[in-house]
């Protein structure tokens, strides 16, 4: 078990790069099933998520060739439509192979992914969308077998714009013949970053960023080369992290209108925010003030910053309010905030969080990626060590984390 550890640093100054987004990687990397040919993808975090994508995809017969920050998938020879559970198991996106699959083979069979530490997260939204396709899908033992005889062109309304489930009905449906729409779709960054790969492999797709999206389907697509978007969650956890330390941090390969909630919430507290073209610069001066915040699809404040936003308003003094209102249990992290003297209050979906000023240092766990992430910020601006345990998770999300924070001065150190 790898342990972060983290002692109260000075304020955080300098430059760092932020690398390319996980969640826009994984859905891209699925979706190179779909085109039977090389696709190359630049820009890919080095993340243990990702290895673990790329197992799924050379399980079903891609040849995947990965030099630095540069995947190769090579779709040519896929041979099989199934992904056991050992596989699925370990991250949810797997299930994001199930709509390439079924696009390209008329099947897939794929270990439903199971709920997680922040929620129970099913996939009734996926299977919906391809049931209007024209799919029918079993559940047995698991997994779910998903198939057609073949797909059809559909108006999809989502119960709740899921991003999962957006990409996945996408992937379903740019070589279905006929048109499709889905309606109250997921219009984040990654879903843009998704219909620009296909549309570069020949796909017809129209509308992605807004809440409809039309697809015109297509008989075949073939491979490209795509830089994939920077990572919004990092730049924001990092932007977080300079701020606690009341910091001076310039941020490079940055998407600035990917980012305007959590910028918007950072300056109406009082941090200082600029852009330069790609770069923006984050300066801070403690103390800040307090404000409430409550998690909503893009463009509203994403959820996956949520707990960090959280630990720098343990720093604040006076009330802050966090509502989160997309996943059912994402406060785990706050046990751990009270370890280290936190004063939070959770009731439902709701946290009160009465700032005194600071907090100090102690041994805490991660307990899913987001969490791990707000531990970090908390140690960096607590007094003493803090020993966050299970630092696995973090290797998830942030790539090279621990060496981008020590560029910018912070005394952090992994133990494996
Ligand atoms: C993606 C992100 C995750 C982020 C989340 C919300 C990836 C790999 N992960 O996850 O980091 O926190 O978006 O921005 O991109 N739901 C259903 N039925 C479904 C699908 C979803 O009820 O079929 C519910 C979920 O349980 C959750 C909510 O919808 O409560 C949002 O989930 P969704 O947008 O699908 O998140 P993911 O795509 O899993």
């Amino acid at each position: 078990m790898s342990r972060f550890i983290v002692n109260s640093s000075k304020a955080l100054s300098g430059e760092v790069c932020v690398s390319g987004s996980k969640n826009s990687a994984l859905p891209i990397l699925a979706s190179c099933i779909l085109t039977g040919g090389v696709s190359t993808i630049k820009n890919v975090p080095v993340l243990s998520d990702i290895e673990i994508m790329c197992t799924i995809l050379s399980h079903l017969g891609c040849k995947i060739n990965r030099v630095d920050d540069v995947i190769t998938v090579d779709s040519s020879n896929v041979n099989c439509t199934a992904v056991p559970f050992e596989l699925t198991g370990k991250i949810r996106a797997s299930f994001l192979v199930a709509g390439p699959l079924l696009a390209r083979f008329g099947r897939a069979e794929v270990s439903l992914p199971g709920g997680c530490t922040i929620g129970t997260r099913p996939v009734d939204l996926h299977l919906k969308g391809f049931s209007d396709l024209g799919a029918e899908h079993i559940i047995k033992d698991g997994s779910v077998s998903i198939s057609c005889k073949e797909l059809s062109g559909a108006r999809i309304c989502l119960d709740f714009p899921s991003v999962g489930a957006t990409q996945n009905i996408i992937m379903a449906a740019v070589l279905t013949k006929g048109q499709t729409i889905i309606e109250n779709c997921a219009s984040e960054p990654e879903i843009v970053d998704l219909a620009d790969f296909l549309n570069k492999c020949g796909a017809n797709i129209k509308g992605a960023g807004t809440d409809k999206i039309v697809i015109d389907g297509t008989n075949s697509l073939k491979g490209c080369t795509h830089t994939i978007i920077p990572d919004r969650i990092e730049a924001g956890t990092l932007m977080v992290a300079s701020a606690v330390t009341a910091g001076n941090v310039t941020l490079k390969n940055v998407n600035y209108s990917h980012l305007s909630s959590v910028i918007s919430k950072l300056t109406e507290i009082g941090v200082c925010i600029t852009e330069f073209g790609s770069d923006i610069n984050i300066k801070c001066t403690m103390p800040v003030k307090t404000t409430s915040i409550k998690t909503m699809p893009f463009p509203g404040f994403p959820t996956d910053m949520q707990s960090q936003i959280a630990a720098l308003f343990c720093f604040i003094n006076g009330t802050s309010v966090i509502t989160e209102t997309i996943f059912e249990n994402r406060f785990m992290y706050v046990p751990e905030l009270i370890r280290m003297n936190a004063d939070i209050k959770v009731d439902g979906r709701t946290a009160v969080i009465n700032g005194k000023g600071g907090l100090v240092g102690a041994e805490v766990n991660a307990t899913d990626l987001r969490a791990g992430a707000a531990l970090v910020v908390a140690g960096l601006a607590a007094k003493g060590k803090t020993i966050i345990n299970n630092a696995d998770y973090l290797k998830r999300g942030y790539c090279n984390f621990e060496d981008k924070l020590k560029k910018l001065g912070a005394d952090v150190i992994i133990e494996e």
